[in-house]
């Protein structure tokens, strides 16, 4: 029996969170793409790890440029960090955030860029501004506070540790390797089993130091999936109401287009909603034949706490 196509009828939340972030879409791309599970689930992009949470392989290459998500992961998966210490070092830092403010904040961001602690990651990642990770020219932590003293209540606190031990439990006895490096170098090691869901960032002319990526980046990895044996799928934005992604028919015009739209708010009101419409790209020999999507499916986006 095929590991996907599959429903998820219950998403799994990462404790990580980034830009680009799929946990609204996993059950769209899950219910999308047609894979036996017998090899490797590969992602050079992992990201927060949504997607392969949700997926939940026997075997998987899990590859990002950023090595604190990845050590963070490899320590969560080794048990060396364990929901009761996310507990702790969240109660601990969390209240000397009460207490002291946003120097707290900044002093943890500090010892962090020196040292690379996974759980100061942790709570950097859940208390910085707007939730967007960003990395200086050095390859520092940048992102200033969120400014909410109060950020990790006991609630809070309590969703963290339980969102580390469901990962904690899907990774558990699983054949799950951790890779700290470029796509390129990930993908060079695919065997014609295995499956490749490919999740790279925006073109952003702005480049961050783990997140960079450019026109070029694009084309390159359009050829490189195209000469996979493997299967590949690929997330990307299509069209909003200002633009359309010329990549999308320029890269990629021979693979199967699977779309969904959903609205992301620029603000608090109504009106002030956007409409996206998402693609999911995939290679035609793993596409879901008879399946009654592209959804006209609308989904409310925002960072899932
Ligand atoms: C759009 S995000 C992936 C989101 C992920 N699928 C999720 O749902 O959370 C893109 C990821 O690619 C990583 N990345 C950027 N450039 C990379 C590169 N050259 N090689 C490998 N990973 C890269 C970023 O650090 C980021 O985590």
């Amino acid at each position: 029996m095929n590991l996907l196509p599959r429903e998820i009828p219950h998403i799994i939340v990462p404790p990580i969170k980034c830009q680009g972030i799929k946990t609204k879409l996993v059950p769209f791309i899950a219910a999308n793409i047609c894979w036996d599970g017998c090899g490797r689930w590969i992602e050079p992009f992992l990201g927060s790890g949504v997607v392969a949470f949700n997926v939940q392989p026997e075997r998987a290459l899990l590859n990002d440029s950023n090595p604190h998500i990845i050590t963070l992961y490899q320590q969560i998966h080794q048990g060396k960090i364990t929901p009761r210490r996310v507990s702790e070092h969240l109660t601990h830092e969390g209240g000397e955030l009460l207490a002291k403010g946003e120097e707290h904040y900044y002093f943890i961001r500090e010892r962090f860029n020196r040292s690379s602690d996974p759980l100061d990651f942790l709570f950097l990642n859940r208390s910085c501004f707007n939730g967007v990770m960003r990395f200086n020219r050095k390859g520092q932590f940048n992102t200033p506070f969120c400014r909410k003293p109060d950020r990790f209540r006991k609630a809070l606190v309590t969703k963290i540790a339980n969102q580390v031990a469901d990962v904690t439990r899907v990774m558990h006895n699983k054949k799950w390797e951790f890779r700290v490096g470029d796509w390129r170098e990930c993908l060079r090691d695919v065997d014609r089993a295995d499956f490749a869901y490919l999740d790279p960032p925006y073109i952003a002319r702005h480049a961050d130091y783990f997140d960079a990526w450019s026109e070029q980046d694009s084309i390159d990895l359009a050829h490189v999936a195209h000469s996979l044996q493997a299967g590949y799928a690929l997330s990307m934005w299509k069209q909003n109401k200002y633009r359309v992604n010329a990549y999308v028919d320029a890269q990629w015009g021979n693979d199967v287009q699977r779309t969904i739209k959903h609205f992301y708010h620029v603000g608090s009101t109504e009106d002030l909603r956007n409409e996206m419409e998402e693609v999911l790209i995939v290679k035609p020999s793993h596409q879901v034949l008879g399946y009654p999507i592209s959804e006209n499916k609308t989904l409310q986006l925002t960072m899932a706490e």
